[in-house]
């Protein structure tokens, strides 16, 4: 069973959002993945936020997909991508986004342990990579508000 296109919401993404924006703030250049970008939640508030740096949703549902791609129909530094991002070149990442389930990122870990980019920053949003220890762990109240930071 895939992960639903349900998106990062409430204090989570709130959070997020403002733990990226933090990085990107200090850096140039950088290239922000979302791996199930959804309805592009994450990543249109950042590309609106900092035009410099470049967004990149990859997305394999058909209506999320162009649902998000319509959404950034005016935003030039945002590329919404139809793949199964299991096929998907992360090693160009910076900052890579995560909001899945647990089977997928067993199956996602050693991807981004073998593909991304020395120094990439993973930031996953309640479900942990397998069997890696988290740099950062942000509890927000809840399981169900918590993300890892994780720097490969
Ligand atoms: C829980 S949503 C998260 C959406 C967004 N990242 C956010 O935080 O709001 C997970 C998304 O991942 C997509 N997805 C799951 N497995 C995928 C895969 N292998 N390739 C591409 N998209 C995938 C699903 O279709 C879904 O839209």
């Amino acid at each position: 069973m895939p992960p639903p296109p349900v998106p990062s919401c409430g204090k989570t993404k709130q959070a997020i959002i403002a733990d990226v924006s933090k990085v990107l703030s200090r850096r140039k250049n950088q290239v922000v993945m979302d791996l199930g970008s959804g309805w592009g939640t994450l990543l249109l508030p950042l590309a609106r936020k900092f035009p410099k740096h470049h967004f990149i949703g990859i997305e394999y549902g058909c209506i999320p997909y162009f649902v998000s791609k319509f959404r950034a129909r005016k935003i030039s530094n945002i590329t919404f991508l139809r793949q199964n991002f299991f096929n998907s070149d992360v090693s160009k990442a910076d900052i890579v986004l995560t909001f899945l389930m647990n089977s997928t990122m067993a199956k996602l870990t050693p991807k981004l342990l073998k593909e991304a980019k020395c120094g990439a920053l993973v930031y996953a949003n309640r479900f942990q990579m397998k069997n890696v220890k988290a740099t950062r762990k942000v509890f927000l109240g809840s399981k169900y508000d918590t993300y890892y930071v994780y720097k490969m």
